[in-house]
């Protein structure tokens, strides 16, 4: 598996990644053909709640989406994941643990790094797509931009506090092509069952980084 490159299709498939807390497995279908019919079809599960590897194996089955697994803090997690069907994992931060047993059992990885030392130690690994964690709360993108002249391999999906309101901020960045988010997948409307609302949420997203990108 070649670290560098990976990822690139998490990274490249559209300009949000879903962040998904589900609390009932039986919703994770819905949310991920209402997600994949805005446009936005890498989705990432949470490991959060115990409905969360039932969710992923739901996901895997919803045609055009590419499940992935978040929040995973342990190899156990990634090999749980992977079985279930996930695509890709995505960490907070990492550790050498976690980029080992990411690399043994060949899932893609997008490791989290929120500081110039541990974006070196993951540059020193051969990463070059890694998760800015958490975003707004790390200096946002102000902070992030500073990055793109030293570390010119690498490109950040920030994640953390990123919505609507802030995401041209982020997707204008020249280091910056995905952020990741909760806000296209809300509680309220997945408790609801207002699939048409992710939907629209995800359409709006996209409308508003293709004006960013235009
Ligand atoms: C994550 O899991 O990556 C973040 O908690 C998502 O952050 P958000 O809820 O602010 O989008």
């Amino acid at each position: 598996m070649n670290r560098a490159t990976a990822t690139d299709f998490v990274i490249d498939a559209a300009p949000v990644i879903p962040v998904v807390v589900i609390e009932d497995a039986s919703r994770a279908a819905d949310v991920a053909k209402a997600l994949v019919a805005g446009g936005l079809p890498c989705i990432e599960i949470t490991l959060r709640t115990p409905a969360a590897m039932a969710a992923l194996e739901a996901v895997a089955g919803v045609e055009g989406a590419i499940p992935g697994v978040g929040t995973v803090v342990s190899v156990e997690q990634m090999q749980a994941a992977q079985r279930a069907g996930a695509q890709f994992a995505v960490s907070p931060g990492h550790t050498p643990g976690l980029l080992d047993g990411a690399e043994d059992l060949g899932l893609p990885y997008l490791p989290g790094a929120a500081t110039p030392a541990e974006m070196q130690a993951l540059i020193e690994r051969g990463y070059s797509n890694l998760k800015f964690f958490p975003a707004e709360a790390s200096g946002g993108a102000a902070y992030l931009k500073n990055f793109a002249t030293v570390f010119q391999s690498i490109r950040f999906c920030p994640t953390g506090g990123v919505s609507l309101a802030n995401l041209d901020e982020y997707l204008s960045l020249p280091n910056v092509d995905v952020v990741g988010g909760s806000w296209v997948a809300p509680k309220s409307a997945i408790q609801a069952g207002d699939w048409d609302e992710l939907t629209a949420l995800a359409r709006d997203a996209i409308k508003a980084a293709n004006v960013i990108n235009a």
